[in-house]
């Protein structure tokens, strides 16, 4: 895991080559093994395939979402929010998850953000994706995962640059109260 993890990059660029069957049943099953606070799973998952509806995912915000549309899959990461008070950190741990695990299968993967962004002056990212997809009223979404074969190489992020200035030990500061 720590090996893979030393790879791990935002891959953007994708060769247009569809991700096979057996590697999405994977990747579904990565979703469904995520842990969710009380078990509640309160996730719901969009595998988007179908390249026209791609192509209008990839429109869902201004910035940050356009190389969607060259992606071989689409992972829409949803929750019922009525159903947990944590429900971002469980669609979360789920985007995080699916990514680590596309990676273990030699994908390209990277995180689209969509709670809390907007479509346009109008309309927020989430609004424009509910009528695509039909999403029911309690349904909101976290992320968009977007996953291909890599058609761009990122150095792994070297040692050196690892933030150890962070990480603490026992206390945050030498002034405890
Ligand atoms: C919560 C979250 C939201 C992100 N949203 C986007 C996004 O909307 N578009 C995008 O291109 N990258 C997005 N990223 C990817 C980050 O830009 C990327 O992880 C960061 O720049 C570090 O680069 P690396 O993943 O290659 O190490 C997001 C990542 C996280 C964790």
């Amino acid at each position: 895991m720590i090996e893979l993890l030393r790879k791990r990059r935002s891959i953007r660029k994708y060769t247009g080559e569809a991700v096979s069957r057996q590697a999405q049943e994977l990747l579904v099953e990565a979703l469904l093994r995520s842990p969710s606070s009380r078990n509640i799973n309160p996730w719901e998952f969009v595998v988007v395939d179908d390249r026209e509806l791609l192509a209008k995912l990839s429109m869902a915000k201004e910035h940050g979402s356009a190389f969607l549309k060259q992606a071989a899959l689409g992972i829409v990461v949803c929750a019922d929010s009525t159903k947990s008070d944590v429900w971002i950190e469980d669609c979360s741990i789920a985007s995080i998850l699916v990514q680590t695990v596309a990676l273990s299968l030699g994908l390209g993967s990277c995180w689209i953000q969509i709670r809390n962004r907007r479509h346009d002056a109008r309309t927020t990212a989430e609004t424009y994706i509910r009528g695509l997809l039909g999403l029911p009223e309690q349904i909101t979404v976290e992320s968009i995962i977007s996953i291909g074969h890599p058609d761009e190489t990122r150095q792994p992020l070297a040692a050196g640059k690892l933030q150890y200035g962070k990480v603490r030990r026992n206390h945050y500061s030498v002034t405890v109260e």
